[in-house]
């Protein structure tokens, strides 16, 4: 067992933040670089690359984090759990980006409410890891070697030199970071989310009979409707309804590795504070949100919005400390809670947070995270999730909202628009024989083409129910 987390920390005056004030912070980093030459050229390098995002999209997303706090919008996040440089590819990217624009269309719909997609993109190349190393086989050899941290700090085969932490990545993520945000941008401005033509975005797996026929029928009726509905809107204004053209999509990733984070933290002409410009949503995970640590350290200056993931062991009185910490002065829009509880857990641990963030009347966007908390491993060893086990923590986490009288405003998922056999379950049928069958991911198992879709129409039902 981890110790419990502190919930009192004195921290230095906002002037005596900036972007590199964690390194003062002792921190037991699992990995470590062999060569600090190497380390600094790569950050020098990282700080005069141009940035990614701009403080505008920032604040904008701001502004809709917002209204989503207030119920007058939803945040769709999702992507795989861990980006790989190789997979920078561009059929790969376009079917997550139309995996995820469906689905808000299905949210959309089902809500009656605008939705806001931040894809885990273009950066979501560091991994924590529940353990440092890991023993396996070389040449014939049990040995005992780094674990891997993602493509952003050291390479998969299991071989002793690629295991080795290369600051030189931190560089290549960056670059097919950009490559990334730079093909997402050109389909966006390409009118390939062009809401008047939903059918732009369909898969091609869309029409594989192993999609559920009244899924199929509903998903094609709805978006025939919503298409229909915008061109009559048109037509009595006698405009264009610009907005449908194309829509917002963000960027997203756990900022891990705070050389990375900070070698791109710059101020902005005209704007007060610093912005991370390598992503509009950076977010803690639930293994580096401690109170007296470099993350919170780090994250706490910067004008971003942030995540940070909360798990089924945290305290009321901790979770203020960091709401404290990390949007002391309350501002609307800025700090995104992402409930990571598991579904046999998540009615017993979220009430108690939820009621104490609303008696302290806490500005703060509650999402649903129900991939982390629904980990489990096959008889063989497979690392999976249930389907099942996913839509039960969004349901109990619906409700738990519903009786707190707080509202959720967003959901995370771990998903491809690829037609993977990670995670078992949905009405496809994946069972855990085919596990098999295309199971890519180097980390956590994500939802596939199928199954994502499915929730969403799922979870459209559930929370619209509530609504009304
Ligand atoms: C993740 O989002 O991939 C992750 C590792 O989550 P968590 O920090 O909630 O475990
Ligand atoms: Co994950």
């Amino acid at each position: 067992m981890n110790p419990p987390n502190p919930t009192t920390r004195t921290f230095t005056t906002p002037d005596a933040w900036h972007p590199d004030s964690w390194r003062a912070i002792a921190y037991d980093e699992p990995y470590s670089y062999p060569d600090q030459a190497c380390v600094d050229a790569a950050r020098a390098r990282l700080g005069e690359l141009p940035p990614l995002v701009t403080s505008w999209e920032i604040e904008k997303l701001r502004a809709h984090i917002g209204e989503a706090q207030s119920g007058d919008r939803f945040i769709l996040q999702g992507g795989d759990c861990a980006e790989t440089l190789s997979e920078c590819r561009p059929e790969l990217i376009a079917n997550k980006l139309k995996i995820l624009l469906q689905m808000s269309l299905v949210m959309i719909h089902g809500l009656r409410l605008p939705v806001t997609r931040i894809g885990r993109f273009a950066g979501q190349y560091a991994k924590p890891r529940s353990s440092a190393t890991e023993s396996g086989d070389c040449n014939g050899q049990v040995c005992e070697l780094p674990s891997y941290f993602g493509d952003l700090i050291n390479r998969s085969p299991f071989t002793p030199s690629d295991r080795v932490p290369d600051p030189m990545l931190l560089v290549s993520g960056y670059q097919h970071a950009a490559m990334t945000l730079n093909f997402i941008r050109s389909l966006l401005d390409g009118g390939f989310a062009d809401l008047h033509h939903p059918e732009y975005w369909n898969l091609s797996f869309f029409e594989n009979a192993d999609l559920d026929a009244t899924r199929k029928a509903e998903y094609e009726h709805m978006s025939r409707t919503l298409a229909d509905g915008l061109r009559f809107m048109e037509n009595l204004g006698e405009q264009r309804v610009e907005d449908a053209h194309s829509v917002d999509f963000y960027t997203s990733h756990e900022g891990l590795n705070l050389i990375y984070e900070s070698a791109q933290t710059r101020k902005v002409p005209r704007r007060d504070g610093y912005y991370n410009l390598t992503t509009h949503l950076p977010w803690i995970g639930e293994r580096t949100r401690q109170l007296d640590g470099p993350h919170i350290e780090y994250f706490r200056g910067i004008n971003n919005p942030v995540g940070v993931k909360v798990g089924p062991t945290t305290t009321p009185d901790e979770l203020i400390a960091l709401i404290d910490a990390l949007n002391p002065d309350d501002l609307p829009g800025k700090l995104v809670l992402i409930a990571r509880m598991g579904a046999e857990g998540v009615a017993e641990a979220l009430p108690p947070l939820l009621s104490r963030v609303q008696s302290e009347g806490r500005t703060v966007l509650w999402m649903s995270d129900p991939m982390h908390g629904n980990g489990t491993k096959t008889t063989t060893g497979i690392k999976t999730r249930n389907f099942d086990a996913i839509l039960s923590e969004l349901e109990r986490t619906v409700e738990a909202h519903a009786n707190a009288e707080t509202t959720l405003g967003g959901v995370h998922f771990e998903l491809t628009g690829e037609d993977v056999t990670e995670c078992v379950g949905g009405a496809a049928g994946v069972t855990e024989d085919d596990l098999s069958r295309n199971y890519v991911s180097l980390c956590d198992p994500r939802l596939n083409y199928q199954q994502s879709l499915e929730l969403a129409f799922l979870l459209a039902g559930r929370m619209g129910s509530h609504q009304s």
